[in-house]
């Protein structure tokens, strides 16, 4: 039965939580990019509507894209690289942006904070727990800001979930079943560095999983992990039929187009995971989140990179009548969600605070994903072995 009680005032959320305000008059940020592709279009745009911000240095490994890249936005002094570590020892920076592919994060990452900058890196954080720890390391060693790329955590509705299971409607949470993703959605047609092994190093489980994991972890406090049991496939990466006009990308698929796993965590807590970039089927399923007190549906989206699918559901019991409630939708206002991910990390930066996604979580995230890829290798169940940093 629907029923809209005075339960709802407890999920209502203007979704105007806007970072703190941004000053004309302060002194500029001076900000370089590392990687000049895709994503850096978004970094760009966000740092542009900023005015307390110079775009000073880019650089891209492919000679004269960073140059195309800043000139695209009508910058022409800035100064352009294909080496970051000239860009960095020739330019006084604040700050980077690095958007370059999953297996060059850790070491532009790492070279910037033991150079004195803090570092705004795109998700997922690494490929390898291994590499994770190496950066958490030298995040704590040189005290520099580290924030990670995931802008869903900017919206209201993502925030939403934490705000319900804080309420205590659920009760105690027992197991999640989260994941989703796409039909024919392998990442291809802009540029193959998302399905090279040598570029990527993960697929799906990486590009996609790590926000999936991430909505429901985060909204639970990321307990700790400890066991994965984890699948990976890669039947329609390695199909030339699946590129319509590009069949030899079959030959250079090196990474997951599926995975799934069964993940305990403490508490006894579990998750049961699914993420797709291509599959026989419209959705694996919304998430849902199981507690003794209620059931939250979130329905899914293709990647969960942005928001919620449609209004999320509460199903309880009130005085033994079965009872669901609609969590209305939020409307996002003022800055967008990435808008917020980069205002966020220039505040820290700016107030010496603290990194707005912070890699104490997003080790745990990316220790999972590690998991799930080594399991899924071995053919067995794996423990989650977290170093101390
Ligand atoms: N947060 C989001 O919504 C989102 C969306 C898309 C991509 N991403 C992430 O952003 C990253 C980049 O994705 P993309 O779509 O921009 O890929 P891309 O291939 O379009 O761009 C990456 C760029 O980095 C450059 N590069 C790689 N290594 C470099 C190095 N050592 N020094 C200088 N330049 C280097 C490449 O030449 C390339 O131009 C990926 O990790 C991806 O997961 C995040």
């Amino acid at each position: 039965m629907e029923n809209d009680s005075k339960i709802l005032d407890l999920f209502k959320d203007s979704g105007d939580s806007t970072p703190a305000a941004v000053s004309g008059g302060a002194k500029k940020l001076r900000v370089g990019f590392i990687g000049t592709g895709g994503i850096a279009n978004s970094h760009i745009k966000a740092y542009l509507q900023f005015p307390d911000v110079e775009i000073v240095a880019g650089a891209d490994l492919v000679p004269g894209k960073a140059d195309k890249f800043f000139k695209g936005y009508g910058l022409e002094n800035v100064k352009t690289y294909t080496d970051y570590k000239q860009m960095i020892a020739e330019n006084k920076l604040d700050a980077v942006s690095v958007c370059t592919y999953n297996r060059q994060h850790a070491a532009p990452a790492m070279y910037a904070m033991e150079h004195g900058l803090d570092v705004l890196l795109e998700k997922p954080m690494t490929v390898t727990l291994d590499e994770a720890v190496e950066l958490c390391r030298v995040e704590k060693k040189t005290g520099r800001i580290l924030s990670i790329g995931f802008q869903p955590r900017f919206d209201p509705n993502m925030q939403m979930i934490g705000k319900i299971v804080k309420s205590g409607v659920l009760g105690r949470i027992y197991y999640i079943q989260t994941g989703g993703g796409r039909r024919r959605g392998i990442p291809y047609k802009r540029s193959d560095s998302f399905i090279r092994s040598d570029t990527a190093g993960i697929g799906a489980v990486g590009d996609i999983g790590c926000y999936s994991l991430d909505m429901v972890l985060r909204a639970i406090g990321y307990p700790k992990p400890l066991t994965v049991s984890g699948y990976t496939s890669d039947y329609f990466g390695k199909d030339p039929g699946y590129y319509d006009d590009k069949p030899e990308l079959a030959g250079k698929f090196g990474v997951d187009d599926f995975a799934a796993a069964f993940i305990r965590l403490e508490g006894d807590i579990i998750i049961d995971f699914r993420i797709s970039w291509a599959m026989n089927m419209n959705t694996p399923g919304d998430t849902i989140i199981l507690g003794t007190a209620g059931g939250l549906r979130i329905p899914s989206t293709d990647c969960w990179n942005g928001s919620v699918g449609g209004p999320m559901k509460i199903y309880t019991e009130v005085a033994g009548q079965e009872t669901e409630y609609t969590v209305p939708i939020i409307e996002l206002k003022g800055l967008g969600r990435v808008e917020r991910k980069v205002r966020s990390f220039l505040d820290a930066v700016r107030d010496r605070g603290t990194a707005p996604v912070p890699t104490s979580d997003i080790l745990i995230n990316q220790a999972i994903i590690s998991g799930i890829v080594e399991s899924a290798k071995l053919g067995r169940e794996i423990k989650i072995e977290i170093p101390e940093i």
